[in-house]
This record gives C-alpha cells, structure tokens and sequence, in this order.
C-alpha cells in the first residue's frame, strides 16, 4: 500500500518495498498525482501583483536573462565583481560571463546560510553586486546582507528562482532585496517564464527595456504536449504517470543516447536566446494562487512525514514556517548509493533528483562535501 505509514522510514535499497504496490487513493497518492499534473487554471490570478507588480516587473524566458538584466540595471558592467553562492547551478554564471563580469563566490553551511561575518575577512575587494538565493523557496535571512551591501555600494539581488509565492513574514520572497529575480516555470507549469523585479524606492521598470527575441516555439511544443499527458495522469493516477516517465525517458534514449536531459558545456557562458512564451502572461493569469500554496505545502507536511527516518536521509529544513511555499523538499543524502534512492522512491512515484546538475566548474574540485549530498523531491513535472 502506497501510503505515508508503509514508506516511512522505508530503506532505499528496495527491500522494504515488495509487496506495497498497491496504490489506494490515499491523501499522498493524490498528492503525488499533483506533481505531475500540475497546471495553471481554476484562478484567476489574483494574488500576483503583490508579488509581481505591474509597473516594476519585467518578463523573461529563463531566470538567467532576468538574472542579467538585474546585474545591467545595478549598474555592473565588464570587469566588475559580484559575489555569489559557490553552491549553484553553473547555467547561472551565464549571467555573468554575457556582461563580462567577474564572479567571485562565497560559501553556504549545510543549511544553505552564508556567513556574512566572514566575508570582510575574505578578499572580496569591489563588489558591485551580490546575489543571495532563496534555495527551495526558503528564505535567507537578508538583514547582515543588506548592512554589507550598505556599508560597500553594492546592490542585493534577491535571486528567488525556486520561490515564487513563498514569503518571509508578510513580504513576498523577491521583493526584499533592491532587485529580485524569479524562474516561474520552476515552480508552475509554464512553457517558460521568468520575472525581474524592482524593488528600489522611487525606480519603476522601463517598459521599453532590454528583453530576449528568439523563438519559444519548441518550449510552446513541449508545453503543450505536456498538458495533455498531464490530463491522462490526472484520469489515470499515479501507475499512469509512472508509465509514461518510463515511455519518455525510452524514447528520450532512443533519441538522443541519454535517458534524461543533458545539459550544454557551454552552460556557463551562452545565454539562452528563448523570448518570454505568449502562453505565459494568459497562464500566469488564470492560476489559482492560493490553491497553488496549499498544495506544495501539503506536498512537503507529507514528505517531512515519509521521509521521517529513512535512512541517511536529513531533511534541510525540519520544520515549514508559516508563508513558506517551498519548491520541493531538500535533503542531504548522507549515503552512498544515489541511484538506487532514486530509483526505490521514483517506483513509488516519488521523484528525487540532485541539485544542482552541475556546480559551477571553478567550484567543483574545491566544494564541501556537503554540496554534493543535496537532493531534492521536486513538487512540479
Ligand atoms: C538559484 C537559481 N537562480 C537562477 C536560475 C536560472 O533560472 P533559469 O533556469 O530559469 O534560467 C537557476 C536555475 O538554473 C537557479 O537554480
């Protein structure tokens, strides 16, 4: 039986699975159905212009762009520094390498915190802007960051990627540094989709400003593709989704030599040329927002619950503050057999994956070891 008392605690070398392939209609099953069928509707998107206001947000394709516009609107330019997270996805740094700008990273603990007090000991001489992320959708704490800005000129941006509605207190994450920077399509089923906010006093968003050409017709395909599949989960369950993720990743093999995605070497200098989809405004507008809360919510209460003692297995945050709308749920994996924890969880229809793919390469070599046990349950296919 599919349900949180069967596969809590359970071991991940698969042992303790046979016989629970049952899958009743448990409140984790529909849960878990929710992952995959995802989908903008049922709303009519209000909510976001607290979170995205209209005369201070500008749309994207993809975090990164609006990740470089962020870096061009706080004034950095060729041969400046910004500091940013070691522990990162390397496609970030295609942010800066466009703009010519010189990264230098900082380190996180194994809760994902930078040590602000650390970084004047450090050698970081003109920063022009420092990037803080908001992992999983939780929220860092900003206040030693804002005073190290203040007190060296330098601009925050609060790169909230993973958490779009999430909020620390009463204010939206991505509205608390001077900029904020959003991938919506991580967190709701867009073909793509991103946002740049200012946050400044006195600033407004020019509406004539910088955005990415490039055509979207592929991430269109994708997405409507996707829908319908997503429809067949919602009619046929979790066995459904579980099939068809075996019948793309086969064809994916098929195709390309790899199961799952493989992403460019040139990751971390070529800027993706995608313009933000038509479809995006029109979906960002017919959500249902609040029902969008209460499902990840719901999703990680059920995680925290199933993975309550499995093995090697230590949740990032333990417990879910209030207005956090996590993206997934994270853990450090403190074992050795990777494959087969994806494997056992994903044949029970719960998805794991490693984040990020790839560390930036100036930081690989040298990285805490922690930075390579972070796992995450994504709350979105
Ligand atoms: C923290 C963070 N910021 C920004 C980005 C860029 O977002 P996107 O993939 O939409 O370009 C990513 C993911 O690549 C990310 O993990």
């Amino acid at each position: 039986m599919l349900d949180g008392a069967s596969m809590k605690g359970g071991a991940v070398d698969g042992s303790a699975w046979s016989g629970h392939r049952g899958l009743p209609g448990t409140d984790l099953e529909s849960a878990l159905v929710g992952v995959y069928s995802a989908r903008c509707r049922g709303g009519d998107g209000s909510g976001m212009g607290r979170i995205l206001p209209a005369d201070r947000t500008r749309f994207y394709g993809y975090g990164r762009q609006a990740l470089t516009e962020a870096l061009r609107l706080a004034g950095v330019k060729e041969g400046d520094e910004v500091l940013l997270p070691g522990f990162l996805c390397g496609e970030v740094l295609a942010s800066l390498a466009v703009l010519g700008t010189v990264p230098r990273f900082y380190s996180v603990d194994e809760r994902l915190r930078a040590d602000v007090a650390s970084w004047d000991r450090e050698v970081f001489g003109s920063i022009r802007a420092v990037v803080m992320v908001n992992y999983f959708g939780f929220p860092q704490f900003l206040g030693p960051v804002q005073a190290w800005c203040r007190a060296h000129g330098a601009t925050l941006i609060e790169d909230n990627a993973h958490g779009f509605l999430s909020e620390d207190g009463e204010v939206p994450l991505g509205r608390r540094g001077d900029l904020g920077v959003f991938s919506l399509r991580k967190t709701l089923a867009l073909p793509n989709g991103a946002a740049l906010v200012d946050n400044r006093v006195n600033n407004k968003m020019d509406p004539d400003g910088f955005s990415y050409g490039g055509s979207c017709r592929l991430a269109e395909w994708r997405y409507r593709s996707k829908v319908v599949l997503k429809r067949l989960i919602e009619w046929g369950g979790l066995k459904s989704a579980l099939v068809i993720l075996a019948c793309i990743r086969m064809a994916r093999l098929a195709a390309t030599g790899h199961a799952i995605p493989v992403s460019s070497s040139r990751r971390e200098i070529t800027m993706l040329q995608e313009a933000c989809s038509s479809l995006t405004p029109q979906l960002l507008r017919r959500c249902d927002y609040v029902a969008e809360c209460q499902r990840r919510r719901t999703l990680y209460q059920l995680c925290l619950d199933l993975f309550d003692g499995a093995p090697d297995v230590r949740p990032l945050f333990d417990h879910l503050p209030d207005g956090v709308v996590p993206q997934g749920f994270p853990f450090l994996y403190a074992g050795k057999d990777r494959r087969s924890l994806i494997k056992t969880w994903g044949q029970r229809g719960v998805p794991i994956l490693s984040w990020p793919d790839h560390l930036p390469a100036a930081i690989h070599l040298h990285a805490p070891d922690h930075y390579g046990r972070v796992m995450f349950v994504p709350f979105l296919w």
